[in-house]
């Protein structure tokens, strides 16, 4: 009997029993695991960085964003936890991915840090995980790069087993009127049931959010328009 893990992942993120990762605790990584931290989930940050990890750990902030006190109290609450061990993603139900993509010289983004990441991931990944990429990088990195390792050969299929999507951050860091709480999200899954899934996700934490049908057909909604001006 197939197993439905869309249903069974959809009612853990619905009752915030889903265990959340993100990867990457930098200036997007962070203000994410806090709004999940606040919105009830438990949630382990993963970086290969030890000094963000033990300032997460001993209760202070390394982003400006992020007030020191907030981070101690839900450090100290169990519900945000720091790691730079990727092993913890064995227990992960929902992963999001926050690493850099600087821009080399060419003018083209460095996806070395993706691949690191996907392929890590790839080593913990069992049915019934949502992941989403929120890192800026061009069409097809989900699809092209991170879905062959996360799925196909793992003998995974996107949209039954596991569930993948695309969401790029859009955060400006220093504003307090346009947070990552309140800026409105584009959720761009594998199939339909992969940004259903996302989305059911994102909406338990994020004030708004919207998703797109598909990857491919994630068209510019109205929701989209950049709040920046
Ligand atoms: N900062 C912004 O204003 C902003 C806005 C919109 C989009 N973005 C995009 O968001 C992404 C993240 O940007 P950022 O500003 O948070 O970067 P950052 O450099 O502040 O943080 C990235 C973190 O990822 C960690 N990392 C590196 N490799 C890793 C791996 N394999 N696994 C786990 N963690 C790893 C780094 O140690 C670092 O702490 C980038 O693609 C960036 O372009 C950033």
């Amino acid at each position: 009997m197939t197993q439905n893990y869309k249903a069974a992942l959809e009612k853990k993120l619905e009752e915030k029993s889903a265990r959340v990762a993100v990867l990457g605790l930098g200036y997007v990584g962070l203000p994410l695991a806090v709004v999940f931290a606040e919105a009830g989930f438990h949630v382990i940050g993963i970086d290969p960085d030890s000094r963000k990890v033990d300032t997460i750990r001993r209760g202070d902030s390394h982003i400006h964003d992020v007030p020191a006190e907030q981070v101690k109290r839900l450090v100290e609450v169990g519900r945000l936890q720091a790691t730079t061990d990727f092993s913890v993603l064995g227990n992960a139900d929902a992963v999001s991915i926050c690493v850099p993509t600087p821009l080399r010289k060419t003018g083209d983004p460095d996806l070395s840090f993706i691949l690191n990441a996907t392929e890590e991931l790839a080593k913990y990944m069992h049915p019934g995980m949502v992941v989403v990429l929120e890192s800026t990088t061009y069409p097809g990195t989900t699809r092209e790069i991170m879905l062959p390792k996360l799925g196909g050969e793992r003998g995974l299929a996107a949209g039954e087993d596991i569930f993948l999507a695309f969401s790029p951050e859009r955060v400006d860091p220093g504003r307090s009127d346009w947070t990552t709480y309140n800026t409105p999200k584009v959720i761009g899954g594998i199939t339909l049931a992969c940004s259903q899934v996302a989305a059911a996700w994102y909406r338990q934490a994020l004030q708004r959010s919207c998703r797109s049908t598909r990857l491919r057909s994630l068209r510019w909604p109205s929701c989209w328009k950049t709040p920046f001006g």
